[in-house]
């Protein structure tokens, strides 16, 4: 049986995009219904409880867009809600603090992990109870919040001096604490990805919360039986939506960052000529 119901998947902004982007690599055939929490986002500096109410909210929204599964596609809300108090769904309910984990324990050697985030994600200690619960006792994880990584993201700042200079000052803990893996954990840090291997060295294993999470929902679409398609049946083409709280032009023009490029078909060009060019 194939699911043709859309999944949904919330953000404070449009750092989540990374997890639709991911989603959409993994699963092509798969609808995304994306909600973007602009207008009351970023949630990294707000209260946990304020975060745990907006978080409802935007899982009701998406309920009533009858989708099939909920990706809270949002570090900070993951560990402000679904990791405090699971939220009672009668349908999946992914988060990205679990599969990266998951993926940071099988990874690391030394058992000396590393985790970033915004301030809530780190102060909330959902990474801690995470790495506890999947790892035990004998992983080790180090903390450490990177508030500024998500303005210079947003502001499409990734690779100039003063980004360098901010991920070394961020990071000094970490290289010095010596751990072989780190977890992004934060919907912008892939975006950093370049700037924050170059500062911890080729040695680390980057995890990005991003990517597991989209292998947890695709592992969980089989095993509950949603996925959209199946054999025999003929791909079409997938119309996402996207929603806003705020403006819905500046969610567009931020949004390009975080989804990449897409290609129209007429920037495509015809190479008919390649078999006969040499
Ligand atoms: N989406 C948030 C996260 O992954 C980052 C932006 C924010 O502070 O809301 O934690």
């Amino acid at each position: 049986m194939a699911d043709p119901r859309p999944i949904g998947v919330f953000d404070s902004g449009v750092g989540g995009l990374t997890v639709a982007r991911a989603l959409m690599d993994l699963l092509p055939d798969e609808q995304i219904v994306y909600l973007g929490d602009t207008a009351r986002g970023p949630y990294g500096p707000l209260p946990q409880p304020t975060v745990r109410d907006y978080t409802r909210q935007d899982v009701d929204w998406l309920i009533t867009r009858d989708v099939k599964m909920v990706v809270a596609a949002c570090n900070t809300a993951t560990a402000a809600a679904l990791e405090v108090d699971p939220l009672r769904f009668d349908r999946p309910v992914v988060g990205v603090i679990e599969p990266a984990v998951e993926t940071a324990i099988r990874a690391t050697r030394s058992r000396r992990v590393g985790v970033i985030g915004t301030e809530g994600t780190i102060t909330s200690r959902s990474y801690d109870r995470a790495v506890a619960r999947i790892g035990g006792e004998a992983t080790k994880l180090f903390s450490q919040a990177c508030p500024r990584f998500v303005t210079l993201v947003e502001e499409g700042r990734t690779t100039d001096p003063e980004v360098l200079e901010v991920a070394r000052a961020y990071l000094a803990p970490l290289v010095a604490a010596q751990v072989d893996t780190l977890i992004l954990g934060c919907t912008h840090y892939p975006l950093l990805t370049g700037v924050i291997s170059y500062v911890m060295g080729p040695d680390v294993v980057l995890v990005s919360s991003a990517e597991t999470c989209a292998r947890s929902v695709f592992a969980q679409l089989i095993d509950h039986r949603l996925l959209a398609h199946h054999a025999g049946s003929t791909p079409g083409t997938v119309d996402h939506r996207f929603a806003s709280t705020g403006d819905p032009a500046t969610f567009a023009r931020l949004a390009r960052r975080f989804l990449g490029p897409r290609l129209s078909d007429s920037e495509v060009l015809a190479a008919s000529d390649v078999a006969t060019s040499s």
